[in-house]
């Protein structure tokens, strides 16, 4: 066999394999720009979105318009007291769900499905402090009361929102990479393996 045959059959194989993979495996498929905003009933793609205040790490890709965040922020004028740096981060993180571009994975059903141990870590980051006029730590038993009282449904599956502290880091969080290859098929799997093909 020649090489052009033998890149040739490799070729082939390759693209049985993939297909295999995606058939089996994929949930979602979607690029980067062009992901559902199920908090919006669909109507919404995420977009580049220039200055947002709050949730500006969304930027890049949001489900949300600039003019959303600030209503949502102005009219919690002061929602929290006595909060610690890594409990701000996560309340604020929390209020911005919205804006995710990858909601369509975890906002089903008219709720948020947040994982438990993001529920978990705001109660112990927040005992502290006052959200809505109540002390955390002293109002919720646990971080699942805390989240559920916020209409959420706390789970444990494998897509669930989760906090990102990268994007409260000095340093440039992971995710600008991969904002680099917009314009490529981003494929998702349940297996939470990445496949990225430029198509
Ligand atoms: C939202 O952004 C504004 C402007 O940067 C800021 O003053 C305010 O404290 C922020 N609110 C929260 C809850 O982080
Ligand atoms: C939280 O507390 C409830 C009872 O109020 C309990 O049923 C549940 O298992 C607790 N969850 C966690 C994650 O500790």
């Amino acid at each position: 066999m020649d090489t052009d045959a033998a890149c040739v059959w490799t070729f082939i194989l390759y693209m049985v394999c993939l297909e295999k993979v995606i058939s089996a495996e994929t949930v979602i498929e979607y690029s980067e720009d062009n992901k559902p905003c199920t908090y919006f009933e669909g109507t919404r793609r995420a977009k580049y979105e220039p200055g947002l205040v709050n949730c500006s790490w969304y930027s890049s890709s949001s489900c949300c318009k600039r003019t959303e965040v600030t209503s949502v922020f102005a009219s919690n004028m002061m929602p929290l007291y006595r909060a610690s740096v890594d409990c701000r981060n996560r309340i604020n993180y929390m209020m911005c769900y919205f804006c995710s571009p990858d909601q369509f994975h975890w906002y089903k059903e008219g709720k948020v499905h947040v994982c438990e141990s993001f529920c978990a870590s705001i109660h112990i980051e927040c005992r502290e402090a006052f959200y809505n006029g109540k002390q955390i730590g002293d109002a919720y038993r646990n971080g699942t009361a805390f989240c559920e009282a916020q209409n959420f449904l706390v789970t444990n599956s494998k897509s669930c929102f989760k906090f990102d502290a990268n994007v409260f880091d000095a340093s440039p969080p992971v995710h600008i990479s991969l904002q680099m290859l917009s314009g490529a098929l981003v494929t998702v799997t349940l297996a939470r393996t990445m496949i990225l093909s430029v198509v």
